[in-house]
Parts: C-alpha cells; sequence; structure tokens
C-alpha cells in the first residue's frame, strides 16, 4: 500500500477501499505517513465526499487507533451528550449534573475552544483549582462518586482523531461532514457511553450554516452510532444568536450557575431541559423529571459535588476582566439581529478564545448581552458589555460586531426562532 495511490483515489473521486482506510489511518497514527501527505488526502476527502460505508470503515479505523472505555461496571445507565459547537453554548455545564441527578451517569469528555466557538474545558478552568485532566481511574472514581465528570480525553483515545483534527484545524479541511462525523463518532464510540444525544448546532455560529448539512451531519452520526450499538439520538438546534446572554469562559460559569439554581436565561434553560429529556429517555430512565430536579436543588448538589471531585472550589469567587466596555444601541426598535457568528469573533479577539492551541485564554474575558433579538430597545441603552484584560482588543472586538447587530424600525413585527430545530433518530 502506498499513500500516493490512496491520494490519487480520492482525488480522481474515487471510492476508498476498506483495506486503503484501515492502512491510511493506522500509517498516519503511527508517523510513517507524512502531515502534507494526510492533508493532501483530507482536502481530496473534503472537495469529493466519502459514501456511508466509507465514512463507517474510516470511522471504526479511528476508534481502533487506540484505547476503548468501559463504564459496564456503573451500576447506571451511561448517557452522554455532544455539541457541534457554537457562541455561548455553555449547556453541558448544567446538564451533565443534572441528568445524574436523574439516575443516569454522564461519562462527558470534552475538548477545548478554537476559533470563535468555546471549550466546555476552557470554561470550566476559570474555577479556581478545577483540573480537566484525570486518569482513567479518576475519571470513573469521579463518575462512581458523583454520577458526572467532565474532564479532558486522555491520549489513548482515538489519538488518530487527536493528529487529523489538528492538522484540519491548520488546513481549511475542518467543515467536511465525513471528517466531523468520524471525528466526532469515534471518539464517542471509543469512549464506551451507552446511549448518546448529539446537539448538532445550525446557523451563522456553528460549522453548519444551512438545514440540509446539518441533517446530513446528524443522520451520518445518528447512523454511526446506531451501527456501533450506542442509541444515538440527535436534535438540531439554533446557532444563529448567542446561547444565553454570555459568550467568555467565567461569564458562561456564571449563567450555569443561576441556571443550576433555578433560574437563567429562558433559552438555556429550554436546551437544556430538552437535551436531558432525550439524554434521560435514550438511557431508558423515562419517568425522570429534569424540571424537578433543576428546581428542587438536586442537580446543584450533583454540580458541587463533581466540581470538588476535581478539585475545585464551587464557592471560590470567579475571575473577572480587568476592563470593560459597553456597546450601546444607536437608535430605538426593535433588536432584530444579533449575530452569532460576530458576537463569537469578538469574545474570541477579546481574549476568550485562542487562535492557537498553545494560548493562554483569558478566563474572564467575553461578552455579556443586555438584550436578545425580539427585544425593543431605546437609543443609548445598553446592548452588551465587552471584558477584557487588554483594552488594546476593544476596537478589533468591535470591528467583529460591524454588521451583526440590526435594530429594526419600532414595533417591528419579530418571529423568533425556536431553539430545536429538528429531531434525529
Ligand atoms: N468536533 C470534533 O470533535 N470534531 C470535528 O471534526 C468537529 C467538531
Amino acid at each position: 500500500m502506498d499513500v500516493i495511490s490512496v491520494i490519487r483515489t480520492k482525488r480522481d473521486r474515487g471510492r476508498l477501499s476498506d483495506e486503503q482506510i484501515d492502512w491510511v489511518i493506522d500509517a498516519y497514527t503511527r508517523g510513517a505517513v507524512a502531515d502534507e501527505q494526510m492533508s493532501a488526502l483530507a482536502m481530496a476527502i473534503l472537495l469529493n465526499g466519502m459514501d456511508r460505508a466509507e465514512i463507517a470503515r474510516w470511522t471504526a479505523a479511528m476508534i481502533n487507533s487506540g484505547e476503548r472505555m468501559d463504564f459496564s461496571s456503573l451500576p447506571r445507565p451511561t448517557s452522554d451528550k455532544h455539541s457541534t459547537g457554537g457562541v455561548g453554548d455553555k449547556i453541558t455545564l448544567p446538564l451533565a449534573p443534572l441528568v445524574a441527578a436523574c439516575g443516569a451517569a454522564v461519562p462527558q469528555l470534552s475538548g477545548r475552544g478554537l476559533g470563535h466557538t468555546g471549550g466546555t474545558l476552557d470554561k470550566l478552568e476559570s474555577i479556581p483549582g478545577w483540573r480537566a485532566s484525570l486518569s482513567n481511574a479518576e475519571m470513573l472514581d469521579v463518575l462512581r462518586g458523583t454520577g458526572a465528570v467532565i474532564c479532558a480525553a486522555g491520549d489513548g483515545l482515538a489519538p488518530a482523531d487527536k493528529k487529523l483534527y489538528a492538522l484540519r484545524d491548520v488546513t481549511g479541511t475542518v467543515e467536511a461532514i465525513p471528517l466531523i462525523a468520524s471525528s466526532i463518532m469515534s471518539k464517542k464510540i471509543a469512549e464506551g457511553t451507552g446511549s448518546l444525544v448529539l446537539d448538532v448546532k445550525v446557523g451563522t455560529g456553528a460549522f453548519m450554516k444551512t438545514l440540509e448539512d446539518a441533517r446530513e451531519l446528524a443522520s451520518t452520526m445518528v447512523g454511526l452510532g446506531t451501527d456501533h450499538g450506542v442509541r444515538t439520538v440527535a436534535l438540531l438546534t439554533d446557532m444563529s444568536t448567542p446561547l444565553g446572554l454570555t459568550a467568555g469562559n467565567a461569564l458562561e460559569v456564571r449563567e450555569s450557575v443561576e441556571v443550576l439554581a433555578g433560574g437563567g436565561p429562558a433559552d438555556v434553560v429550554e436546551l437544556t431541559l430538552a437535551l436531558a429529556r432525550e439524554m434521560l429517555d435514550a438511557a431508558g430512565l423515562h419517568d425522570a423529571d429534569p424540571a424537578k430536579a433543576l428546581a428542587d436543588g438536586s442537580a446543584m448538589d450533583v454540580w458541587r459535588r463533581m466540581i470538588t471531585a476535581q478539585g475545585g472550589d464551587p464557592d471560590a469567587a470567579l475571575p473577572v476582566a480587568r476592563e470593560q466596555h459597553v456597546v450601546n444601541a444607536s437608535t430605538s426598535g426593535v433588536l432584530e439581529i444579533l449575530d452569532a457568528y460576530a458576537v463569537g469573533i469578538a469574545a474570541w479577539r477579546l481574549g476568550a478564545g485562542r487562535a492557537r492551541k498553545e494560548d493562554v485564554v483569558q478566563l474572564g474575558a467575553g461578552v455579556e448581552l443586555h438584550a436578545k433579538p425580539g427585544d425593543s430597545v431605546v437609543a443609548g441603552q445598553p446592548l452588551m458589555t465587552l471584558h477584557t484584560d487588554t483594552p488594546e482588543k476593544f476596537a478589533y472586538a468591535l470591528e467583529a460586531l460591524h454588521g451583526g447587530i440590526l435594530v429594526g424600525p419600532p414595533g417591528a413585527s419579530f418571529e423568533p426562532k425556536p431553539i430545536v430545530l429538528d429531531r434525529i433518530s
């Protein structure tokens, strides 16, 4: 087998054979296929696609590149959630303890933010003392003791994806449905969860900009999960405007704690409950009542135990950025557009995200919204507050917001978008 013939097959719109796929994933993981060769193949896949059988084999080869975890010794059914990434998407934080409070075990392997979308681990690291890296034994201990764990995937899990994802990120090959589906599902299947709920984001702030592409990604992932014996359901959810009122690490932790305390923005609560119901259903816990677990404080109890078990202090003050800048409405009327991508880029430029993997994020940086689409605003009213430790970034962040905010005439009719747009099982 040689890599050039594998690249040529896909370049010329052919099908990769099972042998070609197994070989190229294994050889790339071992370092026998170079990054430039794999990036040529990734670009050929992005341009020419893969059929379902190729995607299934590619996913299986990535799973087989590393270890598989096993939670079968736990007394509870396992259920996990994965979001394809968005702006202000802090849902994992209230969701994992909530589902655990309702009787499931939630092994939530999460990632860091890159580009305009935030990462769950960066958010949680704003809690003093909290540790993202756990050994497999520690992970199992936290899961057994509290019902939920949120931590980084170990190096042994789907190492082919770790290498390939980093390469795709710098070669313009992230947005390929076969590569996204196999990347996400190889990690989730290797992780060993019994059931999985996918939150496939649609809109300007998501990888998938149209419902049609999101449906294709969702049904590809649901098919892969089901074929590997994981009960998998996908919700397609709106990402045309940020979720909730915050985008940025510590800001989002604060909002998540508000949700766990029974408050928080309506859209965050609605999506948290919708995903919780799906996760509990997929885990066979049909009688569980997540709304009650939010209201009676039992989800908050699990959150506090989970954070403490990972070295964090749930009562510690969260980091606050040194400087603030308020953006006011320039006219009176109805806020029609508050674009998720624009807000995500602004938060990133303020220091909430990183441009390169090794960059350090500012924990207090980000954007705090004071109005959401559909709200009436008056000229001069604060629309959002920008937070950063590096005030020289304000101008750069404001530039990102140009064209991302639209105030329509007073009294203009506004059709709110539902959060959950579709369900695929
Ligand atoms: N998240 C992943 O884990 N992989 C992708 O390819 C895209 C989003």
